[in-house]
């Protein structure tokens, strides 16, 4: 019988989606914890007893704020392991100054998101996107004709040397494209390593025939790319968005791609959803998706995975590979 407690606090059907039956079972080889019991509200009037005693809370998409009050609940809690992202919604400064051992998934979550960010870059090399909208209205022959196509030769800048930034660079520097990155905290020797030449974001975007933005919401990087830096960007150029909708100004952005002269690829918009009847909507040079880049249907028990085999790994003493810091978050998503 293991000797760790575990409990389970999150939406519950987000908790039948990242933990399925067969890792339920592995991590019940590792923590017991009642499986039929997943707490979406510490109010529950199950949540005291069985908060009680446990060492390890396994958070994921829903989880109620773990505050000052859940903690005095749990005064075995020892380490919390989230089967998602970010941690800053619903972890309180009482976690971090109890000096809790926390663990995020986004590292798994990333590979999704750099699989669709690598599959866009290819495609609108081509022009995929616009060119299937002009397709349908016939129009093209002449647009084909005109338009640079293919991705031979070109640059593609990422913006972060994130998880998902950096996973992004693995594969397209394999892919033969040159790289620049924009990073306030990369050094260039560590750039090198990645296969990208350290820039500052301007020489980034007008070096760029991909610019690709994979830093976090932050004051600092709000409207990151305002009208000023999109004017900069060069003719023909894609700006990909996986991050988050607020990196860029959307009334700019759409004036910019109106014109033709830049297109976009966005899976997060300012807002996330973007309303109905929205002017992105109409434009053929920009491909929209409802923030489905990361982890989704299938993709999502990689998350729980990632989560059991860090609770295997801190069981056994050894290093976390999602280990977040409370020094990390004025830097991180
Ligand atoms: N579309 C989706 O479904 C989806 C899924 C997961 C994550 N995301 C978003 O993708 C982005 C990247 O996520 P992540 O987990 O790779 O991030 P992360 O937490 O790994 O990013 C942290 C890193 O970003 C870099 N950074 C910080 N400030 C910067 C700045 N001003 N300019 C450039 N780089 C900066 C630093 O290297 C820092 O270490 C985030 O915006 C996140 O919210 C979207």
């Amino acid at each position: 019988v293991p000797e760790l407690t575990a409990v389970l606090a999150m939406e519950a059907e987000a908790a039948t989606r990242v933990l399925p039956p067969g890792l339920r079972r592995r991590l019940g080889s590792l923590a017991r914890f009642d499986p039929d019991l997943v707490l979406e509200d510490f109010t529950d009037g199950r949540a005291a007893g069985i908060l009680s005693e446990a060492e390890i809370l396994i958070t994921g998409w829903g989880c109620p704020l773990v505050d000052d009050r859940v903690l005095t609940l749990a005064p075995s809690l020892r380490a919390i392991f989230h089967t998602a992202g970010t941690v800053k919604s619903h972890l309180s400064a009482a976690v971090w100054e109890r000096g809790i051992v926390v663990s995020s998934a986004a590292r798994a979550n990333a590979v999704p998101v750099a699989q669709f960010t690598v599959g866009a870059t290819l495609l609108a090399g081509k022009r995929a996107f616009g060119l299937s909208r002009w397709y349908a209205t016939g129009e093209h022959k002449s647009r084909a004709g005109s338009l640079h196509l293919g991705n031979e030769d070109r640059t593609v800048g990422i913006v972060g040397a994130s998880l998902i930034g950096r996973l992004v660079m693995d594969d397209l520097r394999e892919r033969g494209f040159r790289l620049l990155v924009a990073d306030p905290y990369l050094d260039p020797a560590e750039a090198e390593i990645l296969g990208a030449r350290l820039v500052g974001l301007d020489d980034l975007v007008t070096g760029s025939d991909v610019v690709t933005l994979h830093a976090p919401a932050l004051p600092e990087t709000r409207h990151l790319m305002d009208g000023r830096r999109i004017a900069l960007m060069r003719d023909g150029a894609v700006l990909i968005n996986t991050a988050r909708g607020t990196l860029i100004d959307t009334g700019a952005l759409v004036d910019h791609c109106a014109t033709g002269r830049i297109d976009a690829v966005l899976d997060v918009t300012d807002p996330t959803p973007l309303p109905l009847g929205h002017p992105l909507f109409a434009l053929p040079n920009v491909f929209l998706t409802p923030h489905i880049a990361g982890a989704q249907g299938r993709e999502q028990q990689r998350l729980g995975a990632f989560a059991v085999d860090e609770i295997e790994r801190w069981a056994c003493g050894e290093p976390l590979h999602g280990r977040v810091s409370a020094a990390d978050l004025p830097r991180i998503a």
